[in-house]
């Protein structure tokens, strides 16, 4: 009787010596959860939707999608924030930031001198330029030749300003200008010219690309290589420090992990 007693007593003092370092552990060393169990920070992305592969609504789902809007998801995981992706008009992408109706710009936007007095840029995250396009067996050879003629862009995009150089060039040279068509939605700039309301488009060379894979039966061309080397970056409220950082450090360590170059991939191929 007393041996089994003391058998209980042994047993019960050994399973709480257990259950006590069990504990103890727990406690010298949390699981990786409890750190995320704070509410995470929330960020509002806005972006143009029209921007195939860079934005767009995609048909399931009827939501953003495309290679900014996983980059800055990416981006988010790795710099511990949640972020909302939402469509907006062009124009209405920088305003929003100042309203904060948004807190990141997402959105193919090239870094130019002008924005950078209005916003802070990230470090680029692609690299991008300026192409034209027209339809297969148009006249127009080379970029000469645009001279006279009518192209479509999308309203104050770095096509626009393109085209606009363009025009002035061509006048320089004595030769007539461009006639420029300015649309608020990139896709209305495609629309336009496969209704033959252009002789041309101007837009960013990975865009066209995109539309030449998804229509060929529009049979756009891409007759020579992008005429301007731009950058993208994310853009921000120039106040929002905390936020730069947040931004460029996940971009670096996305980079850094592979998962920049698996989206990269997913949307334009092998680099
Ligand atoms: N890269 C060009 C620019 O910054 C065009 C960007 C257009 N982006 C868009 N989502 N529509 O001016």
């Amino acid at each position: 009787m007393k041996k089994t007693f003391t058998l209980v007593v042994l047993s019960l003092v050994l399973i709480s010596a257990v259950f006590v370092g069990g504990c103890a552990q727990k406690a010298a060393n949390p699981p990786a959860q409890t750190k995320t169990d704070a509410p995470k920070r929330k960020l509002v992305a806005v972006g143009e939707c029209t921007f195939a592969p860079f934005e767009f609504i995609d048909e399931k789902t009827g939501k953003p999608a495309g290679f900014d809007v996983e980059l800055i998801q990416a981006i988010a995981e790795a710099s511990g924030f949640e972020v909302e992706y939402k469509n907006l008009d062009w124009n209405s992408l920088i305003p929003a930031l100042n309203n904060k109706e948004a807190d990141l710009v997402v959105s193919g936007m090239t870094i130019t001198d002008e924005r950078a007095l209005q916003v802070t840029f990230s470090d680029p995250y692609f690299t991008s330029g300026q192409a034209w396009a027209v339809k297969e067996g148009s006249p127009i050879k080379t970029i000469s030749d645009l001279a006279g003629k009518t192209v479509a862009v999308q309203n104050n995009t770095t096509g626009d300003y393109a085209a606009q150089k363009l025009d002035a060039r061509f006048k320089e040279e004595k030769k007539p200008g461009l006639i420029i068509k300015r649309f608020d939605n990139a896709a209305d700039v495609f629309n336009e010219l496969k209704a033959g309301g252009v002789d041309a488009i101007i837009s960013d060379l990975p865009v066209i690309r995109e539309y030449l894979k998804n229509h060929p039966e529009d049979k756009l061309i891409i007759p020579e290589p992008a005429f301007t080397v731009e950058y993208y970056g994310i853009a921000m409220r120039k106040q929002d420090k905390d936020i730069h950082e947040l931004i460029n450090k996940g971009l670096a360590k996305i980079k850094a992990s592979g998962k920049y170059d698996e989206i990269y991939q997913k949307y334009f191929g092998k680099k």
